[in-house]
């Protein structure tokens, strides 16, 4: 077993690793958003281990951020997960937990850490039935455009996530690599404004061609669709605009074709678990961050 090296692991062995702890664990070890960003962002920083050149772990150190770290099933409980989360924590506070494990919940506890933030993510049938969206008096609800609605759309953002760790954070270069992916669908992301176009709230939705998260090895490969971010202006003098935005979205994505939707919420945000429980969606997974 090599040392741990502060190298890039390449592209397609990473892959393979994240491959194969998804069949063993169910989910993914990585977010999606670290996945997309790995050898392509200069602020991450990697720790890897190789046997015979083959990648067998693999810790992932976005700065700032908490760490991810994954161990390919084929070498776990030999201690390298150990050795890795030890190098980890010497370069920050906190990690990652997909799917919150009883491996990872062990390997925390060994270490003396707890849990500090829980995100859930929720799924319902796409097909489930819906009520018609009742929009309140003097709102439309009309498409993203491009180019002209991003200032106000980052505006709306960064007030409505004031409070979160990632959301609140989105800029133009980092909308700009939004809009640049495959997935995005301008049709798709709902705006809500008022009688002078004035963006009050919007329901950014995603279709994933595969499901990232599948419940187990024969569940159906995808699409699936996401309400990817939904997000009402805290100065918007109307309110009741969740439901209708959240409506409109479930409304398209039902058209797009997959068989589920899903979600993540802050496990403590309770006025949004509250309305997607109200709209069928039900707890499907956990991540939870663990820090000193
Ligand atoms: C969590 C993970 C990194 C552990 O890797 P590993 O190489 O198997 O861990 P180690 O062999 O170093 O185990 C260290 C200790 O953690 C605990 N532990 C690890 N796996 C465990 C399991 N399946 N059940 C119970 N305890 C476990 C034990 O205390 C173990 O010590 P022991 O083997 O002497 O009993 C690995 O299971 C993994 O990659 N999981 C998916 C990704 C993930 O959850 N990452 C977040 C990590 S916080």
């Amino acid at each position: 077993m090599s040392d741990l090296r502060p190298d890039l692991p390449p592209v397609d062995d990473l892959a393979a690793l994240v491959d194969a702890c998804v069949a063993a664990d169910g989910v993914s070890p990585f977010g999606g958003h670290v996945l997309e960003s790995v050898g392509l962002d200069g602020d991450l920083r990697y720790l890897t281990a190789t046997e015979g050149g083959a990648l067998v772990a693999v810790a992932v150190l976005p700065a700032g951020d908490p760490a991810e770290l994954a161990v390919t099933p084929s070498h776990r409980r030999r201690g390298l997960g150990d050795r890795l989360l030890r190098a980890v924590l010497d370069t920050g506070p906190a990690v990652w937990a997909h799917g919150d494990l009883p491996a990872a919940r062990a390997l925390a506890a060994r270490h003396g850490l707890r849990e500090t933030r829980e995100l859930v993510q929720m799924r319902r049938p796409a097909a489930a039935p819906t009520p018609r969206p009742e929009l309140p008096d003097g709102v439309r609800i009309r498409t993203f455009v491009p180019g002209a609605d991003d200032a106000a759309f980052l505006a709306v953002n960064a007030r409505a996530f004031s409070w979160h760790p990632e959301q609140g954070r989105l800029d133009q270069a980092g909308l700009d690599r939004e809009l640049a992916q495959d997935w995005f669908d301008p049709a798709g992301f709902f705006l809500a404004v008022d009688a002078d176009d004035r963006l009050l709230g919007y329901h950014w939705t995603k279709v994933h061609p595969t499901d990232p998260t599948p419940a187990d090895a024969t569940a159906p490969a995808g699409p699936l669709g996401e309400i990817y971010v939904l997000g009402v202006d805290p100065e918007s003098p109307v309110r009741g605009l969740g439901t209708p935005l959240s409506l409109a979205g479930l409304e398209y994505l039902r058209a797009r074709g997959p068989a589920q939707v899903m979600l993540y919420v802050e496990g403590d945000n309770t006025r949004a678990l509250r309305l997607y429980e109200r709209l069928g969606f039900t707890r499907f997974l956990t991540d939870v961050v663990y820090a000193r």
